[in-house]
């Protein structure tokens, strides 16, 4: 089985959006965010993709969207219409890059969820602060099933204090 990379900016309480958008921008995570995740698969959910900027799939890299409609199309992006076909759509992908090819789930809440159980390691930046918010991830510290196995120093932008935090998957494969 493959095993995914869950890459996500959280608050204290696991929070990672409100009204379509993230709750805060931070320039250096996102700029590891794209070293990450560049040359690789990305997966996410039709509402994160909508709040990419212009709507653009993110370049240099496989862009997979989720959607249940049917009619969804737009260039530059696979879409599929259910997990099922997302799984062997991923499994295949990085069959046939001899598994160079790593597969990242960048969002959102609905569709953490729902692939949790197939991802194997985390990477969560860690914003000290709670902010209002609609969307959340399932929280890692409180599930048996996943370890911390590295952390960052802390860092600052501004008035943000924010850490990165790696998590593996121990059990429950
Ligand atoms: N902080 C971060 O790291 C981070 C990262 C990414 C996103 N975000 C934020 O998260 C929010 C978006 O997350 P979200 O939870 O609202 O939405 P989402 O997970 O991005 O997308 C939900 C949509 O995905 C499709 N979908 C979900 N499960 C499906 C299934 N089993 N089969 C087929 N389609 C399925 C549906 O699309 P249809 O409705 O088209 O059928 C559903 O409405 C935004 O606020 C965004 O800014 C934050």
């Amino acid at each position: 089985m493959t095993a995914w990379t869950m890459i996500f900016a959280v608050d204290l309480d696991w929070n990672i959006g409100y009204d379509g958008d993230m709750l805060f921008k931070i320039h250096a995570d996102l700029r590891r965010f794209r070293r990450m995740t560049q040359s690789n698969l990305i997966i996410m959910g039709r509402k994160t993709f909508e709040s990419l900027p212009e709507q653009r799939p993110l370049p240099n890299r496989v862009n997979i969207v989720v959607t249940r409609d049917r009619a969804y199309r737009r260039e530059g992006v696979t879409v599929v219409h259910d997990l099922d076909a997302l799984k062997s759509l991923v499994d295949g992908l990085v069959a046939d890059s001899g598994g160079d090819l790593r597969p990242f789930l960048i969002g959102g809440g609905e569709l953490a969820r729902q692939c949790l159980p197939w991802c194997a390691h985390a990477l969560i930046t860690k914003v000290f602060r709670r902010f209002d918010a609609d969307t959340l991830i399932p929280n890692l510290d409180e599930d048996p099933d996943w370890a911390t196995v590295w952390t960052s120093r802390r860092y600052s932008q501004e008035d943000l204090v924010y850490q990165y935090v790696n998590y593996e998957r121990v059990s429950g494969v």
